[in-house]
């Protein structure tokens, strides 16, 4: 890990299997949202994509998580979307509106879905407008939930891929020739700016790159999850026992 990076703003907390890894993680957003509201009257995160985060999602949704929560002040968006419609099984909206967003009584004003079904571009920088707004007065998020895949992406920000070094815009769209598909996604200057980043990962599939990102060379085109360093804020990896196999004793 590059070495720019101070290892005290990043904590791991490992939990034994998939299903305390959810509760660790509803626990966790449940934590910076009431604080976040009792601080400044409103709460903003960025959901992850993927898997990992259904079975949170469901259990936010459930009582007696949801009640905890005052869904008014909540504003939700997304880090990444595949660029199909809202209704296709791939879209990480339907995903969110499924598991959780349906069964909690959040405003639809307060849901800032990607317009995956828009051309690429003009959903980005339909997004990039539609975020500037929100955060008028220079605030910034207050938790965004990241996954990371295999091969040490995270967002849509892929290997190889211009994405992962644009330094100025917040929202950018691509062609990611390994999916074959394009994607809408946070950069790095938007998400590291956030109070609390936040690493959902799962899985002995995961281990290796896990450890790679974590305390291997500083080589984010490669692994563009190493890109992810917060500017003031806290990044947490709330990960289970089968992702930590490869991690040392004290990650
Ligand atoms: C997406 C995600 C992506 C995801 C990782 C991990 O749109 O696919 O945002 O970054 O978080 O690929 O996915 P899993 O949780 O399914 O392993």
């Amino acid at each position: 890990m590059d070495n720019q990076h101070s290892q005290k703003s990043i904590e791991f907390k490992i939990s034994p299997d998939p299903e305390q890894l959810a509760v660790a993680a509803t626990q966790h957003f449940i934590r910076i949202a009431t604080a976040a509201i009792q601080e400044n009257g409103q709460f903003t995160v960025a959901l992850a994509g993927g898997s990992t985060p259904k079975a949170m999602f469901n259990l936010l949704a459930a009582p007696p998580n949801a009640n905890q929560l005052d869904w008014n002040k909540i504003f939700i968006f997304w880090g990444d979307e595949r660029c199909v419609p809202a209704d296709h099984p791939d879209s990480n909206y339907r995903m969110a509106k499924t598991t959780f967003i349906d069964k909690v009584p959040l405003p639809p004003e307060n849901v800032f879905r990607m317009a995956g079904e828009l051309e690429p571009e003009e959903a980005a920088l339909l997004y990039e407008h539609q975020l500037r707004n929100h955060f008028w007065d220079s605030s910034v998020f207050d938790l965004i939930l990241l996954g990371m895949g295999t091969d040490g992406h995270t967002a849509s920000l892929f290997p190889g891929t211009a994405a992962v070094r644009e330094n100025k815009r917040w929202v950018v769209a691509h062609y990611v020739e390994k999916l074959a598909a394009w994607r809408i996604t946070f950069t790095a200057p938007l998400i590291n700016q956030a109070r609390y980043i936040t690493f959902l990962t799962a899985g002995e599939t995961k281990a290796q790159v896990l450890a790679e990102v974590n305390h291997g060379p500083y080589q984010p085109d490669i692994l563009p999850s190493q890109i992810i360093q917060p500017d003031h804020g806290t990044l947490t990896w709330l990960i289970d026992k089968a992702a930590a196999q490869a991690l040392p004793p004290n990650p």
